[in-house]
This record gives structure tokens, sequence and C-alpha cells, in this order.
């Protein structure tokens, strides 16, 4: 059959391969631990729950407005009041299925053909593709474990050129944790807003950090009239399956992103945008309590991970991964020839050592992997002891 050429340009999401590849090691009866992953093992909170059984009790199981119903939009605007400072009117928020989703009709309503985005690498796995499918050009800057992945205002300046249109960002980032500093922000910030350049932010690990600092929109309120929030319950509020993500922004934006939702997938369910609005108006204390359990996981993993020779590691400022330097080991011999790669070193990893990790190429890193400490403390133990192991034993 033939395809349309449009995704001759997109790859499958790499850390979605990982994760499906380890299941079928599993099914097959594998004894797989699972590090690729990218959600929380938490619950998603009981209160929550109760509010999304509501909902159906209330028959609340038909179509809602395309860009999400009143109470949801009003919960929106009062989170990012409340967590962010930023003021918004519910004429200035949407919902949509997933971050994912909000990101991607974003740059569907903001980019031409040729448009130029500036993005840090290492970068969340889907943007380049996303932005490629919306026709704009990623421009990548490079940053380095030296400079704790964060991207200098003079770095960026350099990637500027007269077809760069906008800016995204994402702090604390997947999958490095790097997180900006308040002054860091600042400058990047004005420096965006002199250039009239739109900021997209990608909050969705915000409130999974030990450092938090104030929103770029009220460190730099002249970026407003360009800025785009985007942040999603699946990681907060441990509802990655729920499918609700959402996006602040101009007017003039969100009833182009709600045109072209209404004719994509119309509204996220209904269920699930009863059950986010209570996530986000709700007690916040889980939100803590994982935020804090993810801290004392951290302190494992960088132990363990500290203790294996020719691995570097540093330490992430939020989200929940790590992000190793493991160049260290290319060029040594394993079972199936010689290691040349993070995706050599992730497949070994996966079939003789029974860890799943994400190779670092896909997040425009090749000499990294990616380790999720999203998993209970005795499965980090297994992995981080099947890990030593299996790299001990590579010559
Ligand atoms: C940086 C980043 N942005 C956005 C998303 C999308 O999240 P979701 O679509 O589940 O809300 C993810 C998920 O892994 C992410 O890591």
């Amino acid at each position: 059959m033939k395809l349309a050429t449009r995704l001759r340009a997109v790859k499958p999401s790499a850390t979605f391969a990982m994760a499906a590849e380890a299941a079928a090691l599993r099914q097959q009866g594998r004894d797989i631990v699972d590090l690729s992953v990218g959600e929380p093992d938490f619950d998603t909170p009981e209160h929550v729950k109760a509010a999304a059984r509501e909902a159906l009790a209330r028959g609340l199981t038909k179509y809602t407005p395309v860009g999400g119903t009143d109470q949801l939009k009003d919960a929106i605007t009062v989170k990012l009041g409340r967590d962010n400072g930023l003021e918004y009117a519910r004429t200035e928020v949407m919902a949509s299925c997933g971050g994912k989703h909000s990101l991607y009709t974003a740059f569907q309503a903001l980019f031409d053909p040729g448009d130029e985005v500036v993005l840090p690498a290492p970068y969340w796995v889907s943007y380049p593709d996303m932005l490629v499918l919306a026709g704009a050009v990623p421009r990548i800057v490079e940053t380095s474990a030296a400079s704790g992945f964060r991207m200098s205002a003079a770095e960026l300046e350099a990637a500027l050129g007269p077809r760069t249109v906008a800016l995204l960002l994402n702090s604390p980032s997947n999958p490095t944790g790097a997180a900006y500093s308040a002054d860091e922000l600042r400058t990047l910030g004005r420096l965006a807003a002199e250039r009239g350049l739109i900021v997209i932010t990608d909050d969705i690990y915000e409130r999974l950090t030990a450092h938090p600092v104030a929103h770029l929109g009220t460190l730099v309120p002249e970026l407003r009239p360009n800025l785009v929030v985007v942040n999603s319950v699946s990681k907060s509020y441990a509802m990655t399956g729920w499918r609700i993500g959402y996006t602040a922004a101009p007017a003039e934006l969100i009833r182009a992103m709600t045109v072209l939702q209404s004719q994509t997938t119309t509204n996220p369910t209904s269920i699930a945008q009863a059950a986010a609005a209570a996530a986000l108006t709700g007690p916040q204390e889980s939100v803590e309590a994982m935020a804090g359990e993810f801290a004392g996981r951290l302190a494992l993993m960088i132990e363990g991970l500290r203790a294996i020779p020719d691995l570097r590691t540093i330490v992430p400022q939020g989200a929940f991964y790590v992000f190793p330097d493991a160049s260290r080991f290319f060029g040594r011999r394993g079972p199936d020839g010689t290691i040349a790669s993070a995706a050599d070193l992730a497949t070994y990893l996966l079939r003789h050592a029974g860890i799943a990790v994400v190779p670092g190429e896909s997040f425009g890193a090749p000499a990294h992997i990616r380790l999720s400490y999203a998993a209970a403390r005795a499965v980090l133990e297994e992995g981080l002891a099947r890990l030593a192991h299996a790299l001990g034993r590579l010559d």
C-alpha cells in the first residue's frame, strides 16, 4: 500500500519501542527489569478516581465542548494561578488528549513549512518528529554535561536565524532532568522576547523537582503575547493513561487549536476531564508525597550508578530519569560483538542482562542511556545490580 510521504520523516517513539520489546520478552517468560518507562508507578489518587466514578454515575458520557468542559477549563486557570502565578481566562486555555497531543496541536497551529524552532539537545524524543510533521525545522542546540545540559543565552543567540520563529523549553527536562534557574530563565526569556519569538514551555515535570522556580511567564511578563504553556496531569498526578493535557496561550491560538481539534479528536474523554479537574483543584498532598519518594529513589540511583566504573552520571534536578554517559563502554566486546553505540549497549543490556533502558540516540545524545527511576526501590536495586554486572562483563 502506498503511504504518505510525510511519514518518511517520522520515526516511532524510541521509548515506546523499548517498552514494547521489554514487554515481548516478558511474555516469553523472561524476567525483565524495565527502567525504560516514563510513567510514575504510583496509583492515581483516590479522590481523582472518585471524581471519575461520579462523572460516570451522573451520566457525563457525551461529547463535551471540543476544548474541554467549563469545569476543566476553570480548573486549569485555577492551577495556573495557584502554582505558576499566571492569570489566564477560560478563552485562553484548552484541554487535549495528553500533553503530547497539546504540543502536536500547538505545533500544527503555529508553524509554516520552513519555520525554525530552537530546542536544546538532549531533547524529549517526540519534539523533532512532531515539529517535522508540522513542516517546521528543528534547530538543535547541543548542550553538555559540563553545563548541566542547560542552554546559555549566548548559545540561543547563536542559533537564531532569519527563519527562527520559536523556542521550545522543557524544564525540568526529559531525559536529563536539567532545570533552569530563575536567572537563566529570565535571560533566555528576555532574549526571546526581544527577538519576538514564540516560546513554548513544556512544564510536564514542573512538580517533580526539589528546586521549584518561578514560571518563565511570571519572570518575563512581556513574553505573554507569545507564550504557549503546555502541561498535563500525566506525570504530576500519576494519570498517564487518562490522556489529559492542556495549553494556555493567547485566545487567538487557542481558537485555532480548537478548530484543528474539532477536525481530529474532538474533545478528550469526558470522564477523564472530570478526573483531571479534581486532580488540578483537589488536595495536592499526593504530588508532594510522590515527589518526596522520587527524591529518595534518585539518591539510590545516583549512589548505584556512581559506583559503576566508567559510567559518568550528573545529578538531575527534576523529573524521574538519570542520563549517564556510557560512551566509555563503546568499543568493548559483548557476546554479540562489539558495542558500537548506545543502541547496541541497550540491546545488550536487554537481551543479556534483562534490563530495559532507552538508548540516547533518539534524545539527540548518542553517548548516553536513559534510566527511569519511576519504579519501586527493590526494582531499582535489582536493575542497578544487573547493570553493574553486565557492564563489568564487557571487555
Ligand atoms: C517532556 C515531555 N513532554 C510531554 C510528554 C507527554 O505526556 P502526556 O502526553 O502523557 O501528557 C512527555 C511524556 O513522556 C514528556 O516526557
